[in-house]
């Protein structure tokens, strides 16, 4: 599947529905400035991974290795809260930046702009 650009907009934005019923909304790539439409719940790694942008997920998704985690730039409430095991995952990490998320544990619940780590 080709990936999308489309710009995103200053506002909050709201839901839109796809083609089979789904809520969809716009997850913004940085660096790569991609923009691609993520249906709702469906996780930051997931979404990667239907448009085959690279991030990392050493333990394939179960919030075991943190190496999927991301930085969000805007949204960080548009996505699901963190539980227990995600929080003790970025803990143990070093110089963490205050927006970081797990890209396999974080789901999608609104329009955001996040950054995967060089
Ligand atoms: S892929 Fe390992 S914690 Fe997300």
């Amino acid at each position: 599947m080709p990936i999308k650009s489309v710009p995103m907009t200053g506002q909050i934005e709201r839901s839109r529905t796809g083609t089979a019923g789904a809520r969809t909304f716009k997850v913004r790539f940085l660096p790569l400035d991609v923009t691609v439409d993520a249906r709702e719940s469906q996780s930051l790694l997931e979404v990667c991974d239907t448009y085959r942008i690279p991030l990392e997920h050493r333990c394939g998704g179960n919030c075991a290795c943190s190496s999927c985690r991301i930085i969000v730039h805007r949204g960080l409430d548009r996505l699901s809260a963190q539980d227990e095991d995600e929080l003790d995952q970025l803990r143990d990490l070093e110089d963490l930046p205050l927006y970081s998320r797990l890209g396999c544990q974080a789901r999608v619940r609104g329009d955001v702009e996040i950054e995967i780590p060089a």
